[in-house]
């Protein structure tokens, strides 16, 4: 991946990368194959990548926004099996879901932001997104579920899933010959 890619990535990205949910994206499959954490960077790495041959043609886009809502799209899916009756539900309701992450992740509400996530199915929804942002967020997401089908992430060899920590179990003082504490040997 282009480093500009990746600073963009990590510049734009850096709260939801960090946060809880996304870190919980780690834990459930997505397309049988993929995690949804690998599915949402695969998204946002197509969209920049996007993004640069528009720029080729001067069509401007809002890259802050387009990774957002990239990273944040199908975070409403997590515990799907537990929110969603069915496939129907949860194809309708998740991206709605998904919102409600990203505007408690930001801390803000962003038109651009929420129409490109609220669309992104399209054209399964009715309405096309309002934004060039949705746009290259729909064909991103095609693209990217269509390589992970075929077994290519788009986001090979980017990860930013934190390690556990191990747990430190505290040394044990071993008793000095003949008795007596070790903390009292000075
Ligand atoms: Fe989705
Ligand atoms: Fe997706």
């Amino acid at each position: 991946m282009k480093e500009d890619i990746r600073r963009l990535l990590e510049e734009y990205g850096e709260e939801i990368l960090e946060s809880e949910e996304f870190q919980k994206a780690y834990q459930q499959k997505h397309h049988k194959i993929m995690t949804v954490a690998d599915h949402s960077l695969g998204v946002a790495i197509i969209s920049l990548k996007i993004c640069r041959l528009l720029e080729k043609l001067h069509i401007d886009i809002h890259e802050r926004e387009l990774i957002i809502s990239a990273l944040c799209h199908d975070l409403g899916i997590l515990g799907r099996d537990e929110k969603y009756k069915n496939n129907l539900e949860c194809c309708n309701q998740h991206p709605r879901d998904s919102i409600d992450i990203v505007r408690s992740l930001t801390g803000e509400e962003n038109r651009r932001v929420e129409d490109s996530i609220r669309r992104h199915m399209w054209p399964l929804t009715l309405h096309p997104p309002k934004y060039r942002e949705g746009f290259i967020l729909t064909a991103a997401d095609k693209i990217s579920s269509a390589m992970e089908r075929m077994g290519k992430s788009p986001a090979a060899g980017v990860s930013y899933k934190k390690k556990k920590r191990p747990v430190k179990t505290p040394e044990r003082k071993l008793p000095l010959p003949g008795g007596g504490n070790p903390s009292e040997k000075e």
